[in-house]
């Protein structure tokens, strides 16, 4: 049997990143160039900035992943693109160079789902085993999604506010730390030996729902009230504190959902789960639970094409290919 090749490209956001993946498990290259250093200056992404950037390098990181997965391109069998949601001009790029990829090679297109993406990283670990929940904690979504079988998803509960990724970014900043934030934060808390005692949103008994301003507000007042008083308060304790209340509600709100729905695995998702505290928490309540948990490696929890390739190749064996017609889609619910 000739191998699958998918070559996917993902411009979601900040991130031009292009993966070739064989038969949906084995990433063959996955090229992630991080506009991270241009963003850093403003303090966040600037959307037509990074519509810029993504113009500037995608035809050459398509050629690298080609080169680097040594896959000609007349062996590759689709080509996979993230359709939705993004920043509109970013998603257009990744878009518009697909079309022009899958027409030129007259190849199949298909178009992912960001967070179907972010979801099915997992499948790069090993079988998934449906019904499963995933946790999805991203810069731009903070989602507990009941997944029935593969490719049927539905959302049980979502922020009600700032994604937690968000949180930890502003959150963060109020500490005078770099963005992204989120590495720093958790790299703080792991060092921190004390942590300030803050508050968690549980909301509504049964909700699965988040809200994480109220938190990134309780440590904007800590802050400035230690400011008033002439205090000194460590860093590393806010960030431990606010990292502990975000990842209290995180994990009890996910383990719940598992046994609610009677899942048979617990997924973790998303630039966030590559937080060192979540995943150790997790990990260990799930364990205590007996739960069975799978976590993506680190390179495939940030924004990246493996993953989109993985995603897609599920659509490929099940003939859901994309129209020529697709446009990206800014707000494309899951
Ligand atoms: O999934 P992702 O790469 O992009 C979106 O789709 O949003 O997630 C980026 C987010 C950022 O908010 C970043 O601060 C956060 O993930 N992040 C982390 C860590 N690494 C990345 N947050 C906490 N701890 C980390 N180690
Ligand atoms: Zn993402």
């Amino acid at each position: 049997k000739q191998p699958c090749y998918i070559v996917a490209i993902e411009t979601s956001c900040d991130e031009t990143s292009v993966a070739v993946v064989e038969d949906g498990t084995k990433v063959r290259s996955n090229i992630v160039s991080s506009q991270i250093e241009t963003h850093r200056k403003f303090g966040g992404v600037v959307p037509e900035v990074a519509s810029r950037k993504h113009v500037e390098t995608i035809t050459w990181i398509i050629e690298e992943a080609l080169r680097e997965a040594r896959v000609s391109p007349a062996e590759l069998s689709a080509v996979a693109v993230t359709h939705g949601p993004g920043l509109v001009g970013s998603l257009l790029v990744g878009m518009v160079a697909a079309k022009a990829l899958a027409t030129a090679l007259e190849l199949p297109l298909i178009g992912v789902h960001h967070i179907a993406g972010h979801i099915y990283a997992n499948r790069l670990v090993g079988e998934l085993e449906y019904p499963l929940v995933a946790l999805v904690v991203s810069g731009g979504h903070t989602e507990i999604v009941h997944v029935q079988e593969e490719g049927r998803f539905r959302i049980l509960g979502l922020t009600r506010d700032d994604a937690v990724g968000e949180a930890f970014d502003k959150v963060a900043r109020a500490l005078q730390l770099p963005y992204p934030g989120g590495p720093h934060i958790d790299r703080l808390a792991h060092e921190a030996k004390e942590s300030i005692t803050l508050p968690r949103a549980w909301l509504e008994p049964g909700s699965y729902d988040f809200s994480f301003s109220g938190l990134k507000s309780a440590v904007l007042a800590v802050l400035n009230q230690a400011k008033m008083k002439g205090e000194a308060l460590d860093p590393a304790h806010v960030a431990r504190g606010f990292q502990e209340s975000v990842i209290d509600v995180l994990v009890e709100k996910a383990v719940r959902a598992v046994r609610e729905t009677g899942a048979r695995q617990l997924l973790l998702a998303g630039g966030v789960a590559a937080n060192r505290g979540l995943r150790t928490e997790l990990a260990g309540r799930c364990a205590e639970e007996g739960i069975p948990l799978v976590i993506p490696p680190f390179e495939y929890c940030t924004d990246n094409a493996a993953m989109i390739g993985a995603a897609a190749y599920l659509k490929y064996t099940r003939g859901q290919f994309s129209s020529f017609d697709m446009k990206a889609e800014p707000l494309l619910s899951l």
